[in-house]
């Protein structure tokens, strides 16, 4: 399953591009499917998600045509020849589930595989099917999938309060939204910046979408949508984990292709723990200028620190001067990476869905497990200060959603190999 090998110690210094968001292009993707005409999508991510997530609208009557070389997609889908997402698809990829409302908005009908739990949590789907009830399916769950339908072919359009601030409930059902009869309003919708991608995509295919970036959402429905061309948004998760990387290894890069705004709550966190970091328009520097200072984290939904990078603050606060205290509020098993940071010396307690971390000058290098993408991210990280060496097993979770990370890390000066 792969491994990276990594020789701590060496702080990382250089420049290096971020590469475009995992979480940004999978439910774009999904979203060529409300048309008939081409879209092309630049700067594509070399992920396995993203090849995943291809494959699956293939199956569905895409035409998707990757050009790897110039790093972008070209997805056609003059006709649906499917409805169906099988399980052995979303039980691989959980953002399979983003199909359904483009299905119920382009054919008035889906079934597709209950994604079921992951190492993080249940991950469950009612605030995306509660939303699709409102919006007129009829919905059927039964051995394993869940089916969706439209009586008269079109959903319609209707106020929808999600209970959660779910950005996969809120992507699917602003899809759905475009192609449904008159308004759609989602209250207490996600204003996570992978939000304003989408929104920022369906517009340019013809859609009416308002208020992305807000926590409420207007879409008036249209009768069809036209192809288009989209840049995808850098990835804040990527940018996040080398930025603690570099101030953990007390080195000094600079981070290009970045919005700074949507780093915000790291930038914050990293500067209260003694770092340096400055925003030079889409550029980001940081500095790492001494053993990190302890710090509180709490995660919340956007703009609140993202949840996305608190196995990576973890792993940096394990040598921090004093104790830290995380507490994870969006998934109810996120400390997964805490049994591995462990094995390398770090001194923390778990309570419920808080971890206290005990910080020490630093952690010893050995051998450890990723046991989901962002764990994997954070053993990295502990891997490239600790003393001596570290061996990261089962990377294909960092794969998933890392475009060759020990690369990028190469450039800046660290000792990975993947093995
Ligand atoms: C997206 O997942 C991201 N994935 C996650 O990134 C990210 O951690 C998460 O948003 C939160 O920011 C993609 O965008 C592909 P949610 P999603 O729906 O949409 C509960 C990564 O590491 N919930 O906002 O699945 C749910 O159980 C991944 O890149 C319900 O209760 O997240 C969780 O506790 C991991 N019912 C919370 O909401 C629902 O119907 C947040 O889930 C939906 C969600």
């Amino acid at each position: 399953m792969g491994a990276f090998v990594i020789r701590g110690g060496k702080p990382l210094f250089g420049t290096v591009a971020v590469s475009s968001s995992k979480n940004a292009i999978l439910p774009i993707i999904s979203a060529c499917l409300l048309s008939g005409e081409e879209c092309l999508i630049k700067q594509i991510p070399g992920l396995d998600d993203v090849s995943g997530m291809c494959e699956l609208i293939s199956n569905l009557g895409a035409d998707v045509k990757v050009n790897g070389r110039a790093r972008q997609i070209s997805v056609r889908t003059p006709h649906l020849t499917g409805h169906t997402a099988d399980y052995e698809v979303v039980s691989r990829l959980r953002a399979s589930f983003l199909v359904m409302g483009p299905l119920l908005a382009r054919a008035g009908k889906a079934k597709v595989a209950l994604p079921g739990g992951c190492p993080i949590g249940s991950r469950p789907v009612d605030l995306h099917l509660k939303g699709f009830e409102a919006m007129g399916a009829q919905i059927q769950s039964g051995h394993g999938y869940i089916e969706a339908f439209c009586p008269d072919g079109k959903l319609k359009g209707t106020t929808i309060y999600l209970d959660f601030p779910s950005v996969g409930a809120t992507e699917n059902l602003m899809t759905a939204a475009v192609l449904a009869e008159g308004r759609t309003v989602i209250e207490n919708a996600a204003s996570e910046p992978e939000i304003v991608d989408l929104a920022a995509f369906l517009n340019k295919m013809g859609a009416k979408v308002s208020g992305a970036g807000t926590d409420t959402i207007v879409i008036d429905g249209v009768d069809k949508v036209h192809g288009t061309e989209h840049t995808i948004m850098p990835d804040r998760i990527e940018a996040g984990t080398l930025m603690t990387a570099a101030a953990l290894t007390g080195g000094d890069i600079t981070l290009t292709n970045v919005v700074p705004e949507h780093l915000k709550p790291v930038t914050a966190k990293l500067r209260e723990s003694g770092m340096e970091v400055i925003e030079q328009g889409s550029e980001l520097r940081v500095r790492g200028m001494a053993r990190p200072v302890a710090l509180d984290i709490k995660t919340h939904p956007f703009p609140g620190f993202p949840t996305d990078m608190q196995a990576q603050m973890a792993a940096y606060l394990c040598f921090a001067e004093g104790t830290s205290v995380i507490v994870e509020t969006i998934f109810e098993n996120r400390f997964m990476h805490v049994n591995e940071l462990k094995r390398m010396g770090a001194q923390i307690r778990l309570d419920g869905r808080t971890a206290i971390i005990e910080g020490i000058d630093c952690l010893q290098g050995a051998q450890v497990r990723a046991t989901d993408l962002r764990a994997g991210a954070a053993l990295v990280i502990a891997g490239l200060a600790a003393r001596g060496t570290t061996e990261v097993l089962d990377i294909h979770h960092i794969d998933r959603g890392y475009e060759f990370i020990e690369n990028k890390l190469q450039r800046l000066g660290a000792d990975i190999q993947r093995q």
